[in-house]
């Protein structure tokens, strides 16, 4: 998979993209989905964070050298974590490193027409990038939660305004999380990169999950946009449980598992 042809999906055939922090995981997603994306929510789900903002640049290229390593086909995204794309110089520096150790495709970072700027550092230096707006989970701390984004003309005049300025400065795809589904629908209207969403209704180019929450592996809550394909937890626990009742009852390891 590459750029282009991601890019030559629009409007023809939906894109698909899951998240991954490992190789594991990632060689079971490798070529089945389009793009795989080692989201900075790896410090939630993976870290048990509370949300994304401590995961450092060498935590986010570990994991996106493991992701690396299960793909051959699909295109591997690495999230720019909080702080790592603060203005030009620290922005290029940043995903760099990232392109010369984790070996990613292309770099992810969240962003209205603020950060044209930075995008534009990247791009005119080679290296690929994906846009992220609307509910910007590195915005937690700074909007005082999760909020809901495109509830009103203005707003979602700002953020096709956000997604225009994103397409001009170089990006080859946008991530449109939390957006009422009307605003999705003209933001990607409006553009002729791709849009991904989540938490967006249908009609976006693409659409996204984290995985361990579209296969049920964490399961304390589950937010609206969320369907399970999988109740991952579950099967866990009950497989878990199996082998703590079999060592305990001694039937495990029998002769069949035994030199
Ligand atoms: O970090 C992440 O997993 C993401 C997706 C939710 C788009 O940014």
């Amino acid at each position: 998979m590459n750029i282009s042809k991601i890019q030559a999906m629009k409007s023809k055939e939906k894109i698909v993209m899951i998240t991954a922090y490992d190789a594991l995981m990632a060689k079971l997603f490798d070529g089945e989905v389009e793009m795989i994306l080692v989201g900075d929510s790896l410090n939630m789900s993976f870290g048990g964070e509370k949300d994304t903002l401590s995961v450092t640049l060498d935590e986010m290229i570990y994991h996106t050298k493991a992701v690396r390593r299960g793909v051959k086909n699909s295109l591997v995204i690495c999230d720019m974590p909080f702080g790592s794309y603060i203005d030009e110089k620290e922005t290029l520096k940043s995903a760099v490193k990232i392109y010369k150790e984790s070996g990613a495709d292309a770099i992810k970072l969240e962003g209205g027409k603020e950060k044209a700027k930075v995008i534009r550092e990247l791009t005119k230096n080679s290296i690929a990038v994906m846009g992220h707006i609307g509910l910007m989970p590195q915005f937690v701390r700074a909007e005082g939660g999760y909020k809901i984004k495109g509830k009103d003309k203005e707003d979602i005049k700002r953020l096709i305004e956000d997604a225009k300025v994103l397409e001009d400065a170089g990006v080859f795809c946008i991530v449109i999380e939390g957006v009422k589904s009307e605003a999705a629908k003209e933001i990607t209207k409006s553009v002729k990169v791709p849009t991904i969403g989540i938490g967006s209704g249908k009609d976006t180019d693409g659409q996204v999950l984290v995985w361990s929450d579209a296969f049920g592996f964490f399961d304390e809550f589950k937010p609206k946009f969320v369907k399970r394909y999988l109740e991952g937890a579950k099967l866990i626990r009950g497989a878990l449980k199996e082998f703590r009742n079999e060592v305990k009852s001694e039937a495990f390891p029998s002769e069949e598992y035994s030199y």
